[in-house]
């Protein structure tokens, strides 16, 4: 595909010998208006070279040029020089270039051979999957998802909070308390219960909470009893977590949670040791990091039980050295900073490079309209609740506007689930946001449902205008602002996932496709696509059929569906 931006990289290095490529390239600008051009190079820095006012540099090497294909006009205003890019040429190379790769268009290899793991979701066991869970959980598994598209060899790991202290009290409540058949009917529920019925008792009573500590030991023991607890609370947690994750089409490529890393502990210990970084306080052992101005981080217990940290450290290393990563990505809250910092220094003080590769992708709160969510209060909202209710409201709008539908039950379910991921990437990661019904299952404005339509709609379009991918094309006839403008935003797609990567923010690729529809709509309503003259029907069903194809990337981008019909 040609590359206008280094067209015009290219234009200048062939008249200023004094810029080296890279330099010329970082000042590129793009103009805030495109009647102000596509590109602009500001010659402000070349005054010392050329020991000219910039406006007459402008001048001067603008009248250098000459004639270049690839630019219908390249002008001075100013101490800027201004880049129109040929529309016929945007326009055929980029149209020409996503029937060609179809649903790779935007996809590269700049990733080759690299291993990037995201690790997302990582809920706890035994503890409701809410509402809190869908940031890591879509933010992930969509950073997932475009770090694959872009070549780089990924591994999606769900950290599973499988561990800790909260086991000897679960063990402990079910011995004295629990029946197998009532939890697995309700399991989350009623582990809840008797998690929170101990938690209350052990308030009042030093004996349950000793208790509870022997039964975590017993458990880091591999006592048979504990483990076999263990192993059936998390089995039928998963269980009801995996319903979620069904209906959100995710899948891990690992599992191995907080648990898996319990032998593995020991050697960190050692190592911590070995480089005098651990210092006893009370019998328990910690690393000082108060040059680094964060309170020391507690790496074991006085009884010797294992911590949230340890645990992060030794999962570290067991993935640098299985996977040898390129870079191992942690989407989590913002409420962890501190301990991401923390841990990471540590590894970084024990001496392994690979520390800085070790990256925290954190992000805002979610809250819902009525207040905030808290799972103590016991006012929680079950991210499963959450999705079936999408898909029920979806279901009604359905049966009200298109009751003939066929399969509305699973466009109800690609719509509904749909809304709730579209509304979650649509935002800059780190801030908070308020979760909105209306808002969310909106069919106008910018929407899940609505980019989706627009796809449906284009879709009915080339059914109706019997449209043939392999017929050739005179690009020449599309030329209006609308044709134009969608073309820009096909054209600068690539660019968009690629920042999107860079910068660990979907919400660009988000955008970009709310852009590119509302392009869309915009053409089709001052449009007559299937026109009587067959050529440009032909070019105009072309430009939709891009559209359509880069509007369902951009969505499975993020982890949704895109229906042929809504
Ligand atoms: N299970 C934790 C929680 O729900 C999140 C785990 C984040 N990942 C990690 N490697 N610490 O808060």
């Amino acid at each position: 595909m040609l590359n206008f931006k280094e067209e015009v990289v290219e234009i200048i290095n062939s008249k200023i010998e004094e810029l080296e490529e890279k330099e010329i390239r970082k000042l590129i600008e793009v103009p805030p208006s495109y009647d102000m051009g596509d590109f602009a190079f500001p010659v402000f820095s070349l005054a010392k070279i050329f020991r000219k006012a910039p406006p007459q540099i402008a001048e001067d090497l603008v009248g250098s040029f000459g004639d270049n294909e690839y630019f219908e006009k390249i002008e001075a205003k100013g101490a800027y020089i201004n880049f129109f890019v040929d529309k016929e040429k945007l326009i055929e190379s980029t149209l020409e270039e996503i029937k060609d790769k179809k649903d790779r268009y935007g996809s590269s290899d700049i990733g080759e051979g690299k291993k990037v793991i995201v690790e997302f979701s990582s809920p706890n066991i035994a503890k409701p999957f809410h509402i809190g869970h869908i940031r890591t959980t879509v933010i992930g598994n969509s950073l997932y998802k475009i770090f694959t598209f872009l070549g780089f060899d990924t591994v999606s790991i769900n950290h599973l909070g499988d561990y800790g202290t909260q086991f000897g009290m679960l063990i402990s409540a079910f011995k004295k308390w629990g029946d197998r058949e009532v939890i697995e009917k309700d399991p989350i529920n009623e582990l809840l219960k008797l998690y929170v019925r101990f938690n209350k008792e052990a308030e009042e009573d030093e004996d349950l909470k000793d208790e509870a500590r022997y039964w975590f030991r017993e458990l880091e023991n591999k006592n048979e009893e504990a483990l076999e607890l263990w192993k059936w609370i998390r089995e039928i947690s998963l269980n009801e977590f995996n319903r979620v994750y069904d209906l959100l089409n995710i899948e891990f490529d690992s599992y191995a949670g907080e648990s898996f890393y319990s032998d593995k502990m020991p050697a960190v210990i050692d190592e911590l040791n070995e480089k005098k970084l651990l210092e006893e306080s009370e019998g328990a052992y910690l690393v000082d990091l108060e040059e680094y101005d964060m309170p020391p981080a507690l790496i074991m217990k006085k009884d010797g039980s294992t911590l949230y940290t340890t645990r992060d450290i030794a999962a570290a290393f067991y993935r640098k050295e299985k996977y040898d990563f390129y870079k191992n990505i942690y989407v989590v809250a913002s409420q962890q900073n501190l301990h991401f910092k923390a841990w990471i220094k540590i590894v970084e003080l024990m001496g392994h490079e690979w520390a800085k590769d070790c990256i925290h992708i954190p992000f805002g709160m979610v809250s819902l309209e009525d207040g905030t969510l808290s799972t103590r209060r016991g006012r929680v909202v079950y991210l499963e609740d959450v999705l079936n209710k999408a898909i029920d409201n979806t279901r009604k709008i359905i049966e009200d506007r298109n009751p003939d539908l066929e399969n509305k039950e699973e466009v109800a379910k690609q719509v509904g689930i749909g809304a709730v991921i579209f509304q979650e990437l649509f935002n800059q990661r780190i801030k908070d946001y308020v979760f909105s019904w209306d808002r969310t299952l909106s069919f106008e404005g910018e929407t899940g449902p609505y980019v989706q339509y627009t796809h449906a709609r284009i879709n009915s379009l080339l059914e109706r205008g019997n449209f043939d991918l392999d017929e050739e094309v005179d690009y020449k006839l599309l030329k209006t602002e609308e044709e134009i403008n969608i073309a820009r935003l096909l054209y600068e797609f690539p660019r968009t996932v690629i920042d999107s990567m860079e910068k660990y923010e979907p919400f660009f690729v988000t955008r970009h496709i709310v852009e590119i529809a509302q392009a869309f709509n915009r053409f089709y309503n001052s449009t007559t696509i299937n026109t009587e003259d067959k050529e440009l029907k032909k070019a105009r069903l072309t430009l939709a059929f891009t559209v359509k194809t880069v509007i369902k990337t951009g969505l499975s981008l993020l982890g949704m569906e895109a229906p042929e019909r809504m």
